[in-house]
């Protein structure tokens, strides 16, 4: 594998609007078509294709707003998507080395991460990775990594 973050363009964006879940489908995490929308009215948006060679494999969108009035949206993962088919190979864990390593370029001791809670959801990946639970936010759990 040949993992990379790449901004978004004309030749990967087929491969991130392709990523689950569709537009409609019933799901906990938003479309990606729909976080592309929210960075282009975000300007501490910063969305990523994750690349695998030239192939799309995944989408992670990071948050950089040092002065959010809410902690937990001052830095760190907004949107992470990976490719059903590549999921289980590291990729998510590549996603997060990258947006921990980020934060460390912007002068961020630690980043944070929402997700909805339940067993079908992503907590024991963030956990798996290294964040551990701080609190609840909106009704999801709120987890922190030091980088
Ligand atoms: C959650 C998600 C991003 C994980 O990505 P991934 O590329 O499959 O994860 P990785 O292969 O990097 O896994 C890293 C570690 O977490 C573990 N892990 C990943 N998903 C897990 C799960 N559902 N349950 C338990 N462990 C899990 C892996 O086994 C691995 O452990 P290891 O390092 O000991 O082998 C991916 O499954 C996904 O896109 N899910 C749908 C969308 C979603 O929930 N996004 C997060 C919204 S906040």
């Amino acid at each position: 594998m040949a993992l990379a973050l790449a901004e978004l363009s004309s030749d990967n964006l087929p491969g991130v609007i392709r990523l689950p879940p569709a537009p409609g489908e019933k799901s906990t995490v938003a479309p990606v078509a729909w976080s592309i929308a929210e960075a282009y009215v975000t300007p501490t948006a910063w969305p990523r294709a994750i690349l695998d060679d030239d192939e799309v494999v995944g989408f992670v969108m990071a948050n950089w707003d040092p002065d959010s009035e809410i902690e937990a949206f001052r830095g760190g993962i907004w949107r992470l998507n990976v490719a059903d088919e590549a999921q289980g190979r590291g990729i998510g864990r590549f996603a997060v080395e990258q947006i921990a390593a980020e934060a460390r370029r912007r002068g961020y001791d630690k980043i944070t991460v929402l997700w909805e809670p339940g067993a079908d959801g992503p907590e024991q990946f963030y956990l798996k990775v290294g964040f551990r639970i701080t609190g609840e936010l909106f009704g999801e759990t709120v987890g922190e990594l030091a980088v």
